[in-house]
């Protein structure tokens, strides 16, 4: 017979992308402090989270993930909360309106601190130190002190995330986040910014209110619109951290990741025996696994039994990230061994990662254009496979920064040094953003049209 599964398992099995820690003894009282602590989220939570993915993989809402790629303990304000949670509800707006579907609202807050890194080291005018991993592991300063992995900072992302969580709470269930307020969420935002089209399009929705006041249902309206339900996500990479949040829901008999609702896997740690899928594979929170071009489909196959053994619906989310160009030649693929399993995934797409380059003027950026291609191959896909594109995965946030280039507002290269403000990967700002909420729901309404056609047709 096979023991139980335990939290710490991980520390067995081969791990990559987690940092060394020097002294063991620092380490061991931060994690003890850790444990102390309480867990952010409640198993309950990530059950409710898990019944609406369940959704999604039915194709009977649609999901949207989406936030900063790396919180930083140097940007941390309430305004910029408010921003990011803004431009989602924004977007949500416009995706529950254009699809005419529910959306499930997942943050990339409240925990991303933890970065995986392309190299272990980085060179800079002859230096080599090791690479920056995210403030939960040590500092951006390119000095050899702050490169040196402190176990203390998991406290702080620890900290960070809870009064993020508070604010995010706060918000969705404190009057922020009512319908009526639909208006307001624009405000700040310019019509050159593309908000006019929001602008005409929250008219109609206050116009429908009305309509529904006026016929008698304010009541049904007050108790329905008046919150939202906004969930937390990260990539559970730093496995210290995560195990010590670990905790056993007494509910269910279950271990839960208290780190966060919904964790995911990374694309440079999904190896079938390592350390991530091991601890991932063990909690019963919503899981999302990267799929990038170097996914075999025997792979797929093992951490999909892995990672979901009772095949329950909304337990995994399978993020495709390609590259524009590329989704024809994974893709496919990729669906049909789930659709081989009867595997029930919900499926989303993740067009920022594969599309990462370097500007003439030097920045990592993305064009704006080549992350709706992504988005356009993803939907066609699912179209030409009969799956369900369910969801989208973003890193975007709401401040007005120029790290990705075009949109409406045709950011350049040369814009790029304006206010390129990331610590790691470029990021929509609030007017491009929206702007792929409106392209994203044209892609599900003509999604949906051709679907209907099938049907129709029988073919
Ligand atoms: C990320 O989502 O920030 C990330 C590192 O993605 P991936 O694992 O897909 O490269
Ligand atoms: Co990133």
């Amino acid at each position: 017979m096979t023991r139980p599964w335990s939290k710490s398992d991980w520390r067995t099995k081969p791990r990559i992308q987690m940092p060394d820690y020097t002294d063991a003894a620092a380490l061991a009282a931060a994690e003890a402090q850790l444990q102390q602590y309480p867990p952010l989220v409640f198993a309950g939570e990530a059950r409710s989270l898990k019944a609406k993915l369940a959704d999604v993989s039915r194709g009977e809402a649609f999901l949207l993930q989406g936030g900063d790629c790396a919180e930083s303990f140097g940007e941390f304000s309430a305004d910029l909360i408010r921003d990011t949670f803004k431009v989602m509800l924004q977007m949500a707006v416009v995706l529950t309106y254009g699809a005419k579907m529910p959306v499930v609202k997942v943050g990339r807050m409240a925990g991303q601190f933890a970065k995986p890194r392309s190299a272990p080291t980085e060179v800079k005018d002859g230096q080599e130190l090791p690479s920056y991993r995210g403030d939960i592991i040590n500092d951006l300063d390119f000095t050899p002190e702050s490169r040196i992995p402190n176990p203390q900072k998991m406290l702080q992302a620890y900290t960070q995330s809870a009064a993020t969580l508070n604010l995010l709470r706060a918000f969705s269930k404190g009057g922020y986040a009512d319908i009526h307020q639909v208006h307001a969420w624009t405000l700040g935002f310019a019509d050159r910014d593309g908000s006019e089209r929001y602008r005409e399009m929250a008219s109609r929705i206050s116009d429908a209110l009305d309509f529904m006041r006026a016929a008698g249902l304010s009541s049904e309206i007050d108790s329905k619109l008046s919150t939202v339900d906004f969930f937390t996500s990260h990539e559970a990479l730093l496995l210290e951290y995560e195990e010590a949040l670990c905790r056993l829901d007494t509910t269910s008999g279950k271990w839960l990741a208290g780190s966060g609702h919904m964790i995911w896997i990374g694309d440079r740690t999904r190896q079938p025996d390592g350390a991530h899928v091991n601890f991932c594979a063990g909690v019963q929170n919503p899981i999302g696994l990267k799929c990038g071009p170097s996914i075999s489909d025997d792979d797929l196959k093992v951490l999909i039994d892995k990672l979901n053994p009772e095949n329950e619906a909304g337990r995994l989310t399978l993020i495709a990230r390609f590259g524009a160009g590329k989704v024809g030649d994974h893709l496919p693929r990729l669906v049909r061994v789930v659709q081989e399993m009867g595997a029930n995934v919900v499926w989303s797409c993740d067009p920022m990662h594969g599309n990462t380059i370097k500007s003439a003027s030097g920045y990592k950026t993305r064009p704006f254009e080549s992350v709706l291609r992504e988005v356009q191959e993803f939907f066609a896909v699912h179209a030409a496979e009969g799956s369900h594109p369910g969801g989208v995965h973003f890193e975007m946030t709401g401040k007005d920064v120029t790290e990705c280039t075009g949109g409406v507002r045709a950011v350049t290269d040369e814009d790029l040094s304006s206010r390129y403000h990331t610590a790691c990967d470029p990021r929509l700002n609030a007017s491009q953003a929206l702007e792929l909420a409106f392209l994203v729901s044209e892609e599900i309404e003509s999604y949906r049209a051709t679907d209907a056609a099938k049907t129709a047709t029988g073919s």
